[in-house]
């Protein structure tokens, strides 16, 4: 293992490390552009030079890996001999960072009071930190107009540092190879092959975050409020099984942008277009429930929580339990089909319980990464599986056909949501109808009672992947004042039946859920971590 010195670190790495890699480990900033942990790295921005001892000039700190130096390579610092030894911030290096930035500037507009990047832009940053604070040059920069990649994504060329990290995604990540390099010298920038291959993958707006200026800008964040302004809640995507971990900005209790947060078992650095964007159709689109409704004469009329779980309560009395049903949902938490499973178990008696499988929708796979889109457009379609046992809901629909089910409790939940011609025939079979949902769907045209269920921006607990990994789901906006959390109906539920559940919190709820859950019994809630655990051993 090579014994090396930076700044005043000693440490022994591994062979073929990257010395900016190895300095960030050690807490040490080496400014850089071009280099992303995920992509090649082509040295070309020249930010990260630092001072090798011996060496005839500064080296790029994302290109220079370290090796065991022979014996008459060492380098020998106060007697003690070292296989290499960098300065991250000796004069030459600082000398080296100001020339850099003051080039790399020589043709920004410096246009920060109206550039969306502002607040989090490395050039900024950079200058503040690293720079002259003014430029020798006088002659006329170079413009460019803006230019639309792709549907989601603008190009601002004159505050592209030429980088290359947007096409280096596109070849060695998504594989789809829509930009290059156009012209050369003064003239090079950025730019799509041919207007008919638009810069349009399904995970095309990533190229936005890894631009570490502003050149690169997702159309939905244009002109919105200064980041700074924001509150910043991390969750995981609900959009597909996927799960992808994600940072969503909030301001008065409506989401203004979601980014992907790294997470190297799930979605490395990157998250897809729709998942990125999907909250538009919650917030603008869907007409959400907001009160629990209880339909008279033919109608569904807007009543209190109380007289919902009465009706209810009245509703289901003259069914045997036998007689009982329930669907849960896919697009509930783990937490909320083990508290609906145990109200259909305590308070209705019935063990018919199943799950509905949820919308699905065109599986992709990025050609040159792992990173997956699950085929299930419903978050938590593994989790129902594990904690409601492998029963589909085609069992139930078959007995409510045959008049063996009369009353159901079906929690739903899907924004796409679908009847088949049985189906819809099943459920005028029924004779009392309960319906938990996002909004008035197919299935709530035949409800008795019909309870507002919340969406995945809303939820607590905790969501299972395609690939089994179990996550935290946290709540990133607060809900509409006549809404409840879905653990906490089932509660009050079981309570109003004569079935109290022993629940006052959702902590609880996780416990026992992992406990009695045949695939998560080895996980406690502590293992779970910010990364969440693969529950398959
Ligand atoms: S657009 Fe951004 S990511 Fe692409 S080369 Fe320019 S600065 Fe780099
Ligand atoms: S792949 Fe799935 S979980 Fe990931 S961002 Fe896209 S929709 Fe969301
Ligand atoms: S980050 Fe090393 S040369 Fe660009």
């Amino acid at each position: 293992m090579p014994f090396i010195k930076i700044d005043d670190h000693e440490i022994e790495v591994d062979a073929g490390r990257r010395v900016l890699d190895i300095a960030t480990e050690l807490g040490i900033k080496i400014p850089h552009y071009c280099y992303h942990q995920a992509l090649s790295s082509p040295a070309n921005c020249r930010m990260c030079l630092v001072e090798q001892v011996g060496a005839p000039k500064l080296m790029p700190s994302c290109a220079t890996r370290v090796f065991p130096a022979p014996p008459n390579r060492k380098t020998t610092i106060d007697g003690k001999e070292y296989d290499a030894v960098f300065y991250t911030a000796s004069p030459v290096v600082k000398e080296a960072q100001e020339s850099i930035m003051e080039f790399l500037l020589i043709n920004h507009p410096l246009d920060c009071p109206w550039c969306d990047q502002a607040g989090e832009c490395r050039l900024q940053d950079y200058s503040y930190e690293y720079g002259k604070g003014h430029s020798r040059y006088k002659e006329e920069k170079r413009t460019f107009p803006k230019k639309k990649l792709g549907p989601n994504v603008l190009l601002y060329t004159n505050r592209c540092i030429m980088c290359t990290r947007c096409i280096r995604f596109c070849e060695e990540i998504t594989g789809t190879d829509e930009l290059m390099v156009s012209e050369r010298g003064g003239k090079a920038q950025i730019d799509i092959y041919s207007e008919d291959k638009p810069l349009d993958n399904p995970l095309a707006t990533c190229v936005t975050d890894i631009c570490p200026v502003g050149a690169l800008v997702s159309q939905d964040f244009l002109y919105k409020p200064r980041v700074w302004n924001y509150t910043r809640k991390e969750s995981v995507c609900g959009m597909c099984a996927s799960n992808c971990n994600i940072s969503v900005d909030t301001k008065q209790n409506l989401i203004y942008r979601i980014k992907p947060r790294e997470n190297q078992q799930v979605n490395s650095f990157w998250m897809c277009d729709n998942g990125r964007l999907g909250y538009n159709r919650w917030q603008n689109d869907v007409d959400r429930l907001e009160t629990p409704m209880v339909r008279r004469n033919g109608h569904l009329e807007p009543v209190s929580w109380e007289e919902a779980y009465d009706a209810i309560k009245n509703g289901l009395k003259s069914f045997r339990n036998t007689e009982i049903a329930g669907i849960a949902s896919p697009y509930s938490t783990n937490e909320e089909n083990y508290l609906f499973q145990k109200l259909m178990a305590n308070a209705f008696k019935s063990d018919q319980i199943s799950y509905a499988t949820g919308a699905t929708w065109e599986a992709w796979e990025a050609k040159k990464s792992p990173f997956k889109i699950s085929e299930f457009k419903s978050p938590n379609y593994f989790g129902a599986k594990d904690v409601i046992g492998n029963r589909h809901k085609g069992e139930i629909i078959e007995k409510i056909s045959k008049i063996q089910v009369k009353a159901l409790y079906w929690v739903g939940g899907n924004l796409d949501q679908r009847l088949t011609d049985g189906e819809r025939d099943a459920l005028q079979k029924l004779q009392f109808l309960v319906v938990q949902d996002v909004w008035l769907s197919p299935i709530t045209e035949y409800a008795n009672v019909v309870l507002p269920a919340t969406n995945y921006y809303e939820k607590e607990g905790t969501f299972t992947n395609a690939s089994h990994i179990l996550q935290w789901v946290h709540p990133v906006v607060n809900l509409m004042d006549d809404m409840k959390p879905e653990w906490l109906i089932f509660i009050e539920l079981a309570k109003r039946l004569g079935g109290s559940l022993g629940y006052t919190d959702i902590k609880n709820v996780t416990r026992d859920m992992l406990a009695n859950t045949p695939a998560y019994k080895h996980i406690k809630p502590a293992d779970i971590g910010s990364q969440g655990i693969q529950t398959r051993r």
